[in-house]
């Protein structure tokens, strides 16, 4: 038995040092002052229902490719090609499947050739419309690659299949685009097994066009990563965006640099010199820096976004994800922009020249005789001489920056593969763009870039693994994401304003897709509403927009009463003295700061315990009983998300022994905190006194009984129904021993060791106590700094201006909502306030224990 104890005793000093330690950390996270998803949605929450499409057949269904009128959407996948019917909005159903899979021949040659046999698959990586009825699609094919053209009506092969080197990678893991433009192929992908022959090409060329590549001379390409390609509005070049070795950089080793590289869609090759060979190839490098900080210098993804009705091609913007080459910056990225126009200036400036003895790169000396990546597209008919010229000129020597030379979003703490964007036009009329940024563990981000910075609306899981392969497709009409990965095909809705269930909730979002409807009191997509629509994209000014429209002077002077003194009784909590008391409080949303008030009074961290999730634990006293308020600010607007009067039980109501299912870090603490307080009043702690909640008319709700949160220590009213079951009730009474299951072992053993063992627990258990509370302190006075240091614009959630509205917002319980004025909205949720827990991401969790 001491044996036991102490072992116990050492589980719990780790356990409540791991309670500060994650405390620190959750105090460090707020002063970094992260970029945090508003509110977040895992797999499977009903705040946002995703469609996933998946069958135990079909594997690595990472190519997407969607048709025009956005009704089908093709997907590679491995062996396959599939075309999924989305016409209706949250369905995505097979309609045809076309089998492509190698021979048992090219199997077994792929794994003679010692490659992993899940690799030797076809695996489709080029899938682009060809034309109306044909798409053309390309696989890996066991290590060796093959195309074909499908038709798209019967979704079967039609014509040859063919060799596809040069046109899709041999290796399922390596990158490649490719994309179609009149018919004609543009292609970046390596051309050979091993992987290290390098060609941006076109293929299907139509005369007098030839198939053109690039010259095999050195240079040109460098061991790049192909991550995108775009064809120009104007039609008139083909860009392709990727990461290379940058060699003129030749005194740092293997320094990697992102490029765009260009070529000319009426490009025909040289005659004599260049034959059959870009003329138009150039290349710039492709700048996302800070000052002071190491570059972000591999790209990752890019997406264009046309120029804006009614200006020119030349406003066009490119979007680009970018990590860092460095392991310091591993977990980092960054998002920067570039305008067509900087890129375009930059590809008409000057060229470095390669010294093709050295392999050196330098700045153009010599007379220039040709502008490689002049805007006309024009050397078809040039001179041997010119193009002699080209061959050695074909790298800008200026690189391209970012718009305005800054970085459109730094994320510390999330590494982003893949980026779709939009722009959308709110009520005002403003245009906001809104990116779509899926993180490598499988969460996408939705994003609005503000003028105050950047600001994450949310982000929604779409898979559980990181996935190695994958894509992301954005269909505006439908407004949907479709992300393709190894564990099927996902379509996000890219809003749903309904989720907000109050105007605050509307316009703190900040959600650029919804506003809030005073007529129909409800959030709603901004292209369908009403006129009276309330949005705040830039701000997310709740407290100026959210007010109550019209109040008569009673209510008004109701509503300027402060909120402690008006307070309603709010749930009633009954306590015997020197019992533990947690008092909950359900989160709004990351951004927010919650902390508990009461009337005319401070809560000194000596009595009270602030844990992370919010709830407050403390020691039933007589100066502890009487009314709580859980306060929820964020952006300046202030919210009472709980209110809970503390009364002392006066009837000898039985008790019954919480069972304590779970060994967690809070089970830990507040045994601990139970232990000191018996101790401290010379009470035996042999049968631990905590109380359950009963349900009031027996209708205990199954998930209260489950819920671990439930079983902690919770004490509440024992009314006349539960005192006729205190004879089933007595049984709990029993000691632990007969009661507990395996889990409750370190705690029977402390509540029946008689020896001296308890006070040297309860000495300990004290102590470190005293560490925490310490600790906390320590913590709680740094916090204000913290907060000064954070700029405004980085940490809107965290302003330190409190003074909100006061609008009781009808999310803690219908006791609470009453206290609004009664012209104000009664919220729809309110209908539902007194149901179970919507779980972490749902709505919130009305029913405070
Ligand atoms: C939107 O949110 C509401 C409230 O959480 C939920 O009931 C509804 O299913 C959601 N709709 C979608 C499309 O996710
Ligand atoms: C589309 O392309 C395919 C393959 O090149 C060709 O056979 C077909 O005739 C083309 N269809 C049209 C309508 O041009
Ligand atoms: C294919 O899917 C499997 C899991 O389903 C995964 O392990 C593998 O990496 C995927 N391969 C490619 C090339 O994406």
């Amino acid at each position: 038995m001491p044996r036991s104890v102490s072992m116990s005793l050492a589980n719990m000093h780790i356990q409540c040092y791991f309670g500060v330690c994650l405390f620190l950390l959750g105090t460090l996270n707020l002063c970094l002052c992260h970029l945090t998803p508003r509110v977040s949605f895992p797999i499977g929450s009903p705040g946002r229902s995703i469609v996933l499409f998946s069958n135990t057949d079909i594997g690595n269904t990472t190519t997407l490719l969607l048709s025009d009128d956005e009704k089908s959407l093709f997907v590679g996948a491995r062996d396959a090609v599939l075309l999924l019917d989305v016409s209706q909005p949250g369905v995505m159903e097979m309609k045809s499947k076309l089998d492509w899979s190698p021979s048992s021949t090219d199997l077994d040659d792929c794994s003679m050739k010692g490659k992993k046999k899940v690799d030797c698959h076809n695996f489709i990586r080029v899938l682009r419309f060809l034309n109306n009825t044909h798409v053309y699609a390309c696989g890996t094919h066991a290590f060796s690659p093959f195309c074909t053209y499908i038709d798209v009506e019967r979704l079967s092969i039609s014509g040859k299949v063919h060799e596809g080197r040069g046109r899709c990678p041999y290796d399922p893991y390596q990158r490649n685009t490719a994309i179609v433009v009149d018919g004609e192929l543009y292609t970046g992908t390596v051309a050979d097994y091993r992987g290290n022959r390098p060609v941006i090409s076109r293929y299907l060329s139509q005369a007098p066009h030839t198939d053109l590549k690039l010259d095999d001379t050195l240079g040109w390409l460098e061991d790049p990563t192909f991550v995108s390609s775009t064809i120009l509005p104007s039609k008139e070049k083909v860009y392709f965006f990727f990461s290379e070795v940058g060699r003129e950089y030749d005194f740092i080793d293997k320094l990697i640099v992102s490029r765009v590289a260009q070529v000319c869609t009426s490009d025909v090759g040289g005659q004599r010199t260049l034959q059959r060979r870009w003329t138009t190839f150039a290349k710039a490098q492709l700048l996302c820096h800070h000052e002071n900080e190491l570059p972000y210098n591999v790209i990752q993804d890019v997406i264009a976004l046309p120029p804006e009705d009614g200006t020119s091609e030349d406003e066009m913007l490119f979007y680009g994800i970018f990590t860092s080459q460095w392991s310091v910056n591993s977990g980092r990225s960054a998002v920067c922009r570039f305008l067509l126009k900087d890129i375009k200036a930059v590809f008409s400036g000057n060229y470095k020249v390669l010294n093709r003895d050295t392999l050196r790169w330098s700045t153009r000396l010599q007379e220039k005789t040709a502008t490689p990546g002049q805007a006309s597209c024009g050397l078809h008919s040039a001179s041997d001489n010119t193009l002699r010229f080209v061959k050695d000129n074909f790298l800008a020597d200026q690189s391209v920056q970012p718009v305005g030379r800054v970085l459109s979003l730094v994320s510390p703490d999330h590494r982003y593969t893949n980026i779709a964007a939009q722009r959308i036009q709110t009520k005002s009329g403003r245009n906001y763009t809104v990116l779509f940024l899926l993180t490598e563990s499988g969460f996408l981000h939705k994003v609005v870039l503000s003028d105050k910075g950047p600001h994450i609306v949310e982000e929604v899981q779409v898979f559980r693994n990181p996935q190695p392969v994958k894509n992301v497709v954005l269909s505006v009409t439908k407004g949907v994401v479709f992300v393709g990965s190894s564990e099927g095909v996902a379509q996000v809705p890219v809003f749903n304003c309904s989720f907000y269930w109050s105007c605050a909730e509307c316009v703190l979002a900040r959600d650029p897709f919804c506003g809030w409807d005073h007529s129909s009191r409800a959030c709603i997509h901004v292209s369908n509403g009403s006129h009276n629509i309330v949005q705040d994209v830039e701000r997310g000014n709740a407290k100026d927009f959210c007010r109550v429209p019209a109040l008569t002077p009673k209510s008004r002077s109701n509503q300027q009463r402060p909120p402690a003194v008006s307070c309603p009784p709010g749930e009633h909590v009954y306590v015997l003295l020197n019992e533990v008391v947690k008092l909950q409080c359900p989160e709004a949303s990351h951004l927010a700061v919650r902390h508990w008030e009461r009337p005319n009074s401070r809560l000194s961290p000596d009595l009270y315990l602030l844990q992370d999730d919010g709830s407050l634990y403390f020691l039933a006293t007589p100066l502890t009983l009487g009314h709580y308020i859980c306060v929820s600010v964020e952006n300046g607007y202030q919210q009472t998300l709980a209110v809970y009067s503390v009364t002392q039980r006066t009837s000898t109501t039985p008790q019954a022994v919480v069972p304590l299912h779970k060994k967690s870090q809070a089970t830990t603490m507040q045994t601990a905190l139970t232990t000191v307080a018996l101790t401290s009043q010379g009470i035996q702690p042999e049968v631990v006194k905590t109380t359950v909640k009963i349900a009031g008319s027996g209708d205990t709700e199954p998930e209260l009984a489950t819920n671990e949160e439930v079983l902690r220590v919770t004490t509440t009213v024992l009314d006349e129904h539960s005192r006729q079951d205190s004879k089933n009730l007595s049984s709990f009474r029993q000691p632990r021993l007969t009661q507990a299951d395996s889990h409750d072992g370190e705690l029977q053993s402390l509540a029946n060791s008689r020896t001296y063992y308890r006070e040297l627990v309860a000495v300990t258990v004290m102590l470190v106590m005293s560490l925490c509370v310490l600790l906390m302190g320590a913590l709680y006075t740094l916090r204000p700094h913290c907060y000064r240091r954070a700029g405004p614009q980085v940490c809107p959630g965290q302003d330190s201006d409190v003074h909100g509205s006061q609008e009781r917002d009808p999310l803690s319980q219908p006791t609470v909502s009453v206290m609004k004025p009664s012209n104000q909205v009664q919220d729809k949720s309110l209908a539902g306030s007194n149901s179970t827990p919507r779980g972490s991401n749902g709505h919130l969790p009305n029913t405070p224990i």
